[in-house]
């Protein structure tokens, strides 16, 4: 009898051209549960698995970085009842992960201002960075209370000051002093960004850091984004060619050189 073993996307990747940062828009967790007739609550409980299966896909290819965009400062508009609900899984899902994540050697970091986090989720969020703070495998980044305009207004106000107290000259301002002043300061950009569900925006995700990504959109809302749609994610932006403002010539001198 013949029979054909479908190979998957993670065999068909390409070892030596794994991004180093992968970036995701998690979006379609209400869509998904209004679909099935269910409380949009359910749609971010069982977009939790969804995080796990995309953590573990990154950690298993070594993707150093993984940001998520769990909670945006535009979501505090939602009704009342899904913040709380989001906040509560937030807090649960960290507190019951961290055991897992130090066995699989996964660091949390976050970013955004979550200064302004109720008092339960921040205080949950200091105690999962500082457990996880040693272990050296994939970094899980959260973007929470994150907008992109206000990482950048307040990177402004920083470097205003410094520039006002003499600190720095207007010629030290360039690209890396912008970074540095970033809440990603010591994060590379990512080189992919995935957002699920159909939308194709950025939503005010890292205006600054997707200058040069690889944008990913899928129809699949988020709770059923598996491990195999990562990769395969993966897999269409090694097939893309990364030019950065070259042209397909250049980077073929490039290449020669390396
Ligand atoms: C977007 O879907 C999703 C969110 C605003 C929250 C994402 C949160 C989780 C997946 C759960 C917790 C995460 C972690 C990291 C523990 P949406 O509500 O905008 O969906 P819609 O566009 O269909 O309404």
């Amino acid at each position: 009898m013949f029979f054909s073993i479908e190979m998957g996307y993670k065999d068909k990747l390409d070892k030596d051209n794994i991004p180093e940062h992968v970036a995701i828009i998690m979006d379609g967790n209400g869509r998904w549960a209004t679909e099935k007739g269910q409380m949009r609550l359910v749609g971010h409980a069982t977009g939790v698995e969804s995080v796990r299966e995309s953590l573990t896909a990154a950690s298993e290819i070594n993707v150093k970085f993984l940001t998520l965009y769990a909670f945006s400062t535009e979501n505090w508009n939602r009704p009342k009842e899904e913040v709380d609900g989001l906040m509560d899984l937030l807090v649960n899902t960290i507190s019951n992960e961290i055991e897992s994540l130090n066995n699989n050697d996964v660091r949390l970091l976050t970013i955004g201002n979550t200064p302004d986090l109720p008092d339960s989720c921040r205080n949950e969020l200091l105690n999962a960075i500082k457990r996880t703070e040693k272990n050296k495998g994939t970094v899980l980044v959260l973007a929470l209370n994150y907008s992109a305009k206000n990482e950048i207004k307040q990177a402004i106000k920083r470097i205003a000051e410094e520039y006002k107290s003499g600190d720095i000259e207007l010629d030290d301002i360039d690209d890396e002093l912008v970074e540095n002043h970033l809440y990603t300061a010591g994060i590379p950009d990512p080189e992919l960004m995935i957002r699920t569900s159909g939308e194709i925006r950025i939503s005010n995700f890292l205006l600054w850091q997707l200058a040069y990504s690889e944008l990913h959109f899928t129809s699949v809302f988020w709770p059923d984004f598996k491990k195999e749609d990562f990769y395969r994610a993966i897999y269409e932006y090694q097939t893309r060619e990364r030019r950065f403002g070259l042209i397909g010539e250049q980077l073929n001198e490039l290449d020669k050189n390396d």
